[in-house]
């Protein structure tokens, strides 16, 4: 169960780490890894490792863009962190938080080795009560991002591969028995709203001693055991004595939950979410999704976002008059959907079971699981969450992704049944129009299209003849776009210019306007990003369908989308 330490007083352990790169793997007998105290060496300018000797580095980052000689690195690297402890006295128990590392990461503390986690953008924790020493302690972390067949992703991906420890780490102190996390899940019906609450504890038996209380709204509940260490309640509230969340009107309320000498806030907001008749529905209201779609990169620092990032990257969501976002095409930072909360954008979240992922390895299907687990149970209070995709342009005619993909929906289901569950799939063509054919559809409750008419083939106006789902479940064009290098000008019917570009997005957007079977789109994408796969002289190394490029310039189609949401909104 994901750690829940959004609001709690942690102790920070970014800052500056030493990182050694050890691209022959022949430090695994790391002196300060097995055993705490370094065995002094007779001359210690013959040791070829020191770890208090490294290159120095801020975390979280990505190595490739914090030194940048190893820019195009793949492999282990050593990480080493000093810190002196004099935590909380009244703290009975410290767990040691990753935010995300990729791609795998061993950790060590003070010698004893805490365990693994592989997946380079969700969070894992170790406890490390018994592990930490009053004064000196030393962490050692050995990332790897060297990219693998059983990976997910797999070795073939069109975006960059960042490695480090590119999110932030904490001491997270706790009481003996705590609230590691909570769920809040919300309906509408008869004009009241249910808000199901429920709650997990660590440690001793918390008894009968979980509350909830929603101080804005008057409310509070005691929450009942359920058994293993799950506590749930539910409230009903008139529909006409609160505010509920939406793009429009993003109203948060605060939570807070008490066990004990435990207690835990944040802020959650109410709303309903389905589909209908081939509509997807807030609240009970028609929505048309006004999104794109964005890669979580900044130039010159990977992966490894801070705030005016997120900030920047909401500025041109609302720039484009957005009420929704696609994070492809794995888990961005949790601050992605805590701020589209706030700003009222609507999200399709997603692990990265992209392209040719190995589905039918059984450590491979685990692991899928368990990136999907640490994602939604990290953002499932997140009001802003829309949508789980599970898969991105996998092989609808492998028998083995058609058999596991639709367990894989089940699974997601069964972790969180309040939000939808899609996948970003392939169109088809047949004689007389376009339609999905793929039968992971009917596992799902909206369905991604990626189709590039007038870039990879076609006439940009061909998805005009898109025919939706003969069930009606929700279609949204997932993908749709074409490169074009910023401020390189020409004729409209010259690939890679600005005008190229603009001329696809104009007709595309004219004949999905037009279209009834689709439900919303996330245009691919917002801002150039950097693809090994992409080297002719447009791209050198970037992926050039962004809105923006790289550093944040307008294409000429970056106004056309905005000129038709602002028409979609009126
Ligand atoms: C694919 C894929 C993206 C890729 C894009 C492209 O559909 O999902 O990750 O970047 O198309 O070709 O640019």
């Amino acid at each position: 169960m994901h750690l829940f330490d959004y609001t709690r007083e942690t102790v920070s352990l970014d800052g500056e780490w030493e990182a050694i790169p050890d691209q022959y793997e022949v430090f695994e007998e790391h002196p300060i890894a097995n055993s705490f105290a370094l065995p002094q060496a007779p001359e210690d300018d013959l040791l070829n490792f020191d770890v208090d000797d490294g290159y120095s580095i801020q975390v979280p980052s990505c190595l490739g863009e914090a030194v940048p000689e190893f820019r195009h690195y793949e492999g282990w690297v050593w990480y080493t962190r000093r810190f002196t402890w004099s935590g909380p006295r009244d703290a009975d128990r410290t767990f040691l938080r990753f935010g995300a590392v990729n791609y795998e990461a061993t950790v060590w503390l003070n010698g004893e080795r805490l365990g693994s986690h592989e997946g380079g953008y969700t969070p894992f924790a170790f406890e490390v009560t018994d592990y930490l020493e009053e004064g000196d302690n030393v962490l050692v972390v050995r990332a790897d991002n060297e990219r693998r067949e059983d990976g997910v992703p797999d070795e073939q991906t069109d975006w960059f591969n960042f490695g480090g420890i590119q999110r932030s780490v904490e001491l997270v102190p706790v009481p003996e028995t705590f609230i590691r996390n909570y769920k809040v899940e919300t309906t509408l019906a008869d004009g009241q709203v249910d808000v199901r609450v429920s709650a997990w504890t660590d440690g001793p038996d918390a008894g009968d001693s979980v509350s909830v209380r929603l101080p804005e709204l008057d409310r509070e509940a005691e929450l009942s055991s359920v058994g293993d260490g799950r506590y749930s309640t539910e409230l009903s509230l008139q529909t006409d004595a609160v505010t509920l969340w939406s793009p429009t009107s993003p109203r948060l309320y605060r939570i807070v939950l008490e066990c004990g000498a435990d207690a835990i806030e944040d802020r959650i907001g109410l709303r309903d979410v389905r589909v209908r008749d081939g509509e997807v529905l807030l609240n009970g209201e028609r929505l048309w999704l006004r999104g794109v779609s964005l890669h979580e990169e900044a130039a010159g620092k990977g992966r490894a976002l801070d705030a005016t990032d997120v900030e920047t990257r909401f500025q041109w969501l609302n720039e484009l008059d957005c009420n929704f976002a696609r994070l492809a095409h794995y888990p961005h930072t949790r601050e992605m959907a805590r701020t589209a909360d706030e700003e009222g954008i609507l999200l399709w979240e997603e692990v990265p079971a992209y392209w040719d992922v190995d589905f039918g390895d059984d450590d491979v299907q685990e692991l899928y699981r368990q990136q999907l687990r640490e994602l939604v149970q990290r953002d499932w209070n997140r009001p802003s969450v829309l949508l789980w995709s599970i898969a991105n342009e996998t092989d609808h005619e492998d028998a083995t992704r058609n058999r596991v993909l639709p367990e894989i929906a089940e699974f997601v289901r069964k972790l969180d049944d309040s939000r939808l569950v899609t996948a970003a799939c392939f169109a088809d063509e047949i004689d007389d129009g376009v339609v999905v054919q793929d039968s992971l559809v009917d596992s799902l409750d909206v369905i991604g299209i990626n189709e590039y008419y007038g870039w990879y083939h076609g006439d940009a106006a061909d998805i005009a003849a898109f025919r939706g789902h003969p069930d009606g479940i929700p279609v949204i064009v997932s993908e749709v776009g074409a490169g074009a290098k910023w401020g390189h000008h020409g004729p409209e019917d010259q690939r890679w210019t600005e005008e190229f570009q603009a001329a696809v997005y104009r007709d595309q957007i004219d004949a999905i306007e037009d279209n009834e079977q689709i439900s919303g789109m996330t245009p691919w994408v917002l801002f150039d990003f950097r693809s090994p796969s992409r080297q002719n002289p447009y791209q050198r190394g970037y992926n050039r369908k962004g809105l923006l490029d790289q550093r944040g310039r307008k294409k000429k189609a970056f106004y056309l989308l905005e000129e038709f949401y602002r028409d979609e909104n009126e």
